[in-house]
C-alpha cells in the first residue's frame, strides 16, 4: 500500500477507530463520491471515507445539501465502495430520509446498507433524532453523529456561521454529544464550532470526535475533497487548508489539449494506428 503514515493495512472498522482514540492516534477522514477518486483516497491511507451529502453541492451543483435523494446517495455510495479496500466507508443519510419517524429512518437506513455495501451511516442532529438513531443501531447498523453546523438545517439557522459560540447552544451541544454516545454512536462529527468546545467534547467522550472547523484538539479531521484539492476555488472558509491547486492544474491541462487539437498537434504519429 502506497499510503502515508499507514501502520495498519487491515480494513478499518468502527472498533479500530475506538482503539485509535484510546492510543492517541489521529483519524484522517475525507469525503469522496465516486469510484476513481475513492481508489486514490483509499490508497493514500485515509482511514474513513465519507460519502457526504455535500455531493449535492460539489457533484450536482446545488446550493445546499437538501435536494439530494436517497437513490442518488445510494448511487454515490455504491461507486465509492467498489473503489475501497481499507477505509471505513460511511454514507450520509440525506435530508428527509430519517426526520419523519424512526420506522422510516430504519427502512431507509437498511436500503442504503443493503444496496450500497457501505460500512456505516451518518445522521445530523442530537435529541431531535435520538429515537431514530437508537432504532437504526438496534437494526445492527453503525451510526456516526453530526453536531454543530448541520447543513441539512441551514434554512433554520439562516447562516453557515460558527455554531455554539453562546453558552446555551454550547451546553445543548455537549448534552447532545453525551446522548449520542450513550445511544451507541461509534463516532461524532463536529462542524464549525469553537476549538475550545470541541476539545472539551473530545476529552469527555470515549468515542472518536472528528472535526471540521473545530480545531486540532479532537480525535481526527475531515474535509470535503474538492475543497482540499483546490478544485473548488470559490470556497475559502478559515478552516480550509488547500493541499493542491487542481483547478489550475486541470485548466492548464485541458487548455493545452484544446490548443493541440486546434493546431493539429494531437494526435502525433506515435499516437495513431
Ligand atoms: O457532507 C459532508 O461532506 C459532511 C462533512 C462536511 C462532514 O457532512
Amino acid at each position: 500500500m502506497a499510503g502515508y503514515l499507514v501502520e495498519d493495512v487491515r480494513k478499518v472498522t468502527t472498533c479500530r477507530l475506538m482503539e485509535m482514540k484510546q492510543q492517541g492516534k489521529k483519524i484522517a477522514m475525507l469525503t469522496s463520491y465516486d469510484y476513481t477518486m475513492s481508489r486514490i483516497v483509499d490508497e493514500a491511507g485515509v482511514d474513513v471515507i465519507l460519502v457526504g451529502d455535500s455531493a449535492s453541492n460539489v457533484m450536482a451543483g446545488n446550493t445546499t445539501t437538501l435536494p439530494i435523494t436517497l437513490e442518488q446517495m445510494i448511487y454515490h455510495a455504491t461507486s465509492v465502495v467498489r473503489g475501497v479496500k481499507r477505509a471505513l466507508v460511511v454514507c450520509d443519510m440525506p435530508f428527509g430520509s430519517y426526520q419523519v419517524n424512526p420506522t422510516e429512518g430504519v427502512t431507509n437506513a437498511i436500503r442504503i446498507m443493503k444496496e450500497s455495501g457501505c460500512d456505516a451511516l451518518k445522521l445530523e442532529g442530537g435529541i431531535e433524532v435520538a429515537d431514530t438513531v437508537k432504532a437504526i443501531l438496534a437494526a445492527g447498523i453503525p451510526v456516526m453523529g453530526h453536531l454543530g453546523l448541520t447543513p441539512q438545517s441551514i434554512n433554520k439557522f439562516g447562516t453557515y456561521a460558527v455554531r455554539a459560540k453562546e453558552e446555551a447552544e454550547a451546553r445543548k451541544l455537549l448534552s447532545d454529544a453525551h446522548l449520542l454516545e450513550e445511544a451507541g454512536c461509534f463516532g461524532l462529527v463536529l462542524e464549525k464550532v469553537p476549538a475550545k468546545l470541541a476539545a472539551q467534547v473530545a476529552s469527555k467522550l470515549t468515542i472518536p470526535i472528528i472535526g471540521i472547523g473545530a480545531g486540532s484538539q479532537v480525535d481526527g479531521q475531515v474535509l470535503v475533497i474538492h475543497d482540499m484539492l483546490g478544485l473548488n476555488n470559490g470556497f475559502s472558509p478559515k478552516f480550509l487548508r488547500r493541499y493542491a491547486d487542481l483547478h489550475t492544474v486541470m485548466t492548464d491541462a485541458i487548455g493545452q489539449y484544446v490548443t493541440d487539437v486546434k493546431q493539429v498537434n494531437f494526435p502525433n504519429a506515435d499516437e495513431q494506428y
